[in-house]
């Protein structure tokens, strides 16, 4: 035992290690201490609204609906007018926000007011609306919302109440919690409180709003009858330091008007919980009306945690490094005997362990089960450069809860290394909790003797390259994708990366955004597959890299293939292909000596003001929209562009293509590549650590339709090729995997 006689004392000293290390980060981690301190900016978006999936993240409570790919706040029949009358609804977002933090006690002067001892969040809105009634008179309104609680409106809050508050709860004013919200009405009815017909207005804790602004005087008309439906955008700006809230309104798909309709004072802190939920209310009286939001995206400043919680996970952390150090010296005396061989044990199971525990438990399966479902892997769906991906069919199994045969697509790693167990399981660990409607879903796993096998659901209409570029397959001619398939595809798209950009906890880089990745699902609604897959082998050995996982030409931003750094810009690049390629159907890498690249051709036809000459020959005049072609072509060229500052984030392109912001501006030339870049991917982290979301400042530019990141160091070191390139071109001609 004299080895071991240090032991005690090497306890001793990690432990006082620990502790000096928490006290130190705990001091670090101070919570927002100056008023004027940057907070973090959050995004949250929708470009369409989807019942099944929108679920997860949207409380939609009361008579609200999810219908027709936008919020229904009231119901939505024509046909059926008692149940049209006399409702009310809301649709929140299910997490809520901080709004306000008071400050801490030695930072705030003697001489503050109370204002000044507390700190708002800001935050900026733009939604879509629709509103349309076939009675005489519409009524009654709808509300973008700060509730309380996620209670959904009360009872008695139809008519007048707009879904926000009742006669009760009005009368009582600041009093019951329930009655403190702020909101932003646009209201429909003229009550004997009201100013006309056709509002906007300011309510705190009332519906006798405490501004209110007739929005004749702005050429707008909240409600028309169906046949003159006007689809209206707002955008509201809340300023946290200077109390104030300014409201914009005008058409969809122009930009945001100069002159706001309401701009007035207003302190969150006074009227709202610290903690509340934001989202959109609306009623029906004796008059009715459809009220629909079609789509949104918020940008919020969210706080850091607090002080207190920062020191439970420091004290935390020192118990948890304990119990770990004990449970060490355990194990290295009980395993030292047969060391190698548990070790790999251990990783075994806890991989299947924590396989097994993952939220949403996606299902192990035997190798065995797997290799009956595929027949033996024997039809093979895809080939790529990290694995071949199969067809199968698992059959019924009653107590899977799995009432019929499905079939599904299994992809098999050409990796045999068990050394890299804890990189699957990260791996597995964000496909899985990738949960959109436009991510195809992964349905389980296998792993067996290093060999990973993971199971999705199978998209029965294949990649959307089979469909875009049939002609290629000598003879056979299938019938070419519609135009309006093909625009809601492009909005498909944006809206899985747009989610896995913002929306999702870590950031996740897709890194090989192109036609053969995108699947089609028996609806053709479009779900991005292979999220992620590209960095676990990357993290692994040369060979792989060699392979060619950084991307594929024709998809790959300049500043990637010149520094491999893979950022959001580079994803909005390959997407920018993507949308040439969707309208165009032609492929990113043209077999023109001359004009090798897609995105050369179209600004050509740009510069000479033909540019819906780029569009797809195969889809007859008729066939297809010029302002929604002309408006998917500019988005693509302005995502191409050359230069990562240039390029739209994935929010504005989300509102490019719900049309609630203008086509981007392009200019006639492609830019010229700067390198390097001016404020682009500069920093570097290492392969596996994962970026959280939202980190970017936003700052507007004036007209409010172009928000743009200017702090985004969202970006980290990819592949890395043995020499550095002189002609990239070098590196990629066996890149395009497959197709
Ligand atoms: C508080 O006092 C400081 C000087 O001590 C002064 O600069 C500041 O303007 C005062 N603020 C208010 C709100 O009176
Ligand atoms: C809201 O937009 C304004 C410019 O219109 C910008 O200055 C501000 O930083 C934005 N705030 C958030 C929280 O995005
Ligand atoms: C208003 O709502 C409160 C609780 O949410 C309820 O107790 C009250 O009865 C309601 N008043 C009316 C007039 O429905
Ligand atoms: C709205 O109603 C109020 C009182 O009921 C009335 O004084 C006002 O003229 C009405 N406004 C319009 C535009 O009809
Ligand atoms: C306006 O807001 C205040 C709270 O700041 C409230 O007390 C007042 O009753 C509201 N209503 C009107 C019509 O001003
Ligand atoms: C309003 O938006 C919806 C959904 O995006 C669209 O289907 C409809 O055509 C638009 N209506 C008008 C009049 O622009
Ligand atoms: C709102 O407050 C901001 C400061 O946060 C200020 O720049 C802006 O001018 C204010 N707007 C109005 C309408 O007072």
């Amino acid at each position: 035992m004299a080895r071991y006689a240090s032991l005690p004392r090497l306890v001793v000293c990690f432990l006082w290690l620990c502790a000096a290390a928490a006290v130190c980060r705990a001091r670090d981690l101070q919570p927002v201490r100056e008023a004027q301190e940057p907070l973090t900016v959050k995004s949250y978006g929708y470009a369409s609204f989807d019942r099944n999936v929108d679920a997860a993240t949207l409380g939609v409570l009361k008579e609200a609906s999810i219908n027709g790919g936008a919020l229904q706040l009231t119901p939505d029949t024509r046909n059926d007018v008692a149940y049209l009358q006399h409702k009310s609804g809301s649709v929140l977002l299910k997490q809520p926000f901080t709004l306000w933090r008071k400050l801490p006690a030695d930072k705030i002067a003697a001489n503050a007011t109370a204002a000044g001892r507390v700190r708002v969040a800001s935050f900026n809105t733009t939604f879509s609306m629709n509103v349309v009634y076939d009675g005489a008179v519409p009524g009654e309104g709808l509300a973008f919302v700060i509730a309380p609680s996620l209670d959904g409106p009360p009872p008695g809050s139809d008519g007048g109440f707009l879904g926000l508050t009742n006669a009760t709860l009005q009368a009582a004013g600041a009093g019951p919690a329930a009655n403190r919200f702020v909101a932003v009405e646009f209201d429909t009815f003229n009550q004997s409180y009201d100013p006309s017909a056709n509002h906007v207005g300011l309510d705190i804790g009332s519906v006798e709003s405490n501004v209110t602004a007739n929005l004749a005087d702005f050429n707008i008309a909240i409600a028309n009858t169906f046949a003159n439906a006007v689809n209206y955008t707002v955008w509201i700006e809340y300023a946290g330091v200077g109390r104030n809230i300014t409201v914009y309104m005008g058409a969809q798909g122009k930009p945001r008007p100069a002159t706001p309709v309401l701009a007035a004072p207003l302190d969150l802190s006074e009227h709202v919980p610290d903690n509340a939920y934001i989202g959109f209310s609306g009623s029906t009286g004796a008059t009715y009306e459809l009220n629909c939001i079609l789509d949104w995206t918020l940008w919020i400043e969210t706080f850091p945690e607090e002080e207190e919680k920062r020191w439970w996970i420091a004290l935390v952390a020192v118990v948890v490094s304990v119990g770990v150090l004990a449970a060490a010296i355990a194990a290295f005396f009980l395993a030292r005997m047969s060391r190698a061989r548990r070790a790999v044990e251990q990783r075994q199971a806890r991989l299947g362990h924590t396989l097994s525990h993952l939220p949403g438990m996606p299902r192990e399966f035997t190798y065995e089960s797997l290799r009956k479902a595929t027949n033996s892997f024997h039809e093979q769906l895809g080939e790529g450069s990290y694995g071949v991906v199969y067809k199968g069919t698992l059959p019924a199994e009653a107590d899977d809860g799995r009432a019929e045969a499905m079939q599904v697509a299994v992809k098999k790693f050409m990796r045999d290394d068990a050394r890299c167990v804890e990189d699957f399981v990260k791996e597995v660990d964000i496909i899985n909790r990738l949960r959109h409607k436009n991510i195809v879903p992964l349905i389980g796993w296998c792993y067996k003797k290093g060999q990973l096998l993971l199971v999705y659901e199978y998209m029965p209409n294949g990649s959307l390259d089979q469909h875009l570029f049939p002609r290629s397959l000598a003879g056979q001619l299938a019938s070419p994708l519609t135009w309006a398939s093909r625009y809601a595809i492009a909005k498909d798209v944006a809206s899985g990366l747009h989610y896995v950009h913002y929306e999702y906890g870590p950031m996740v880089l897709h890194r090989d955004i192109k036609a053969s990745n995108v699947l089609l699902d028996a609806s053709f609604s479009a779900r991005v597959g292979d999220f992620g897959l590209a960095r676990v082998v990357d993290s692994d050995r040369t060979s792989y890299m060699d392979a060619g996982v950084a991307g594929t030409h024709g998809y790959i931003a300049p500043e990637y293939s010149m520094g491999h750094r893979a950022s959001r810009q580079t994803d909005v690049f390959a997407f920018g292909a993507l949308v040439l390629e969707l309208v165009t159907g032609r492929r990113a890498l043209l077999r023109d000596a001359s004009c090798p690249l897609l995105v050369d051709f179209v600004w050509r036809m740009h510069g000479r003001g033909a540019l819906l000459g780029a569009v797809d020959q195969g889809l007859g005049t008729a066939e297809f929209d010029a302002d929604e072609a002309t408006r998917l072509l500019l988005l693509g060229l302005a995502c191409s562009s050359p230069n990562p500052g240039d390029r739209p984030t994935m929010p504005e392109v989300l509102q490019i293509l719900s049309k609630s912001a203008p086509p981007p501006e392009v200019p006639p030339v492609k830019p010229t590549f700067i390198w390097p870049p001016e404020g682009g991917a500069r920093f570097s982290i290492s392969d596996i650590e994962m970026m959280t979301s939202g980190g970017g400042s936003y700052a507007g530019t004036g007209d409010g339709s172009s928000m743009r990141a200017t702090q985004d160091t969202s970006s980290y070191d990819s592949f890395r090729p043995p020499t550095a390139p002189n002609n990239s071109q070098e590196y990629f001609p066996a890149l395009s995997s497959g197709r």
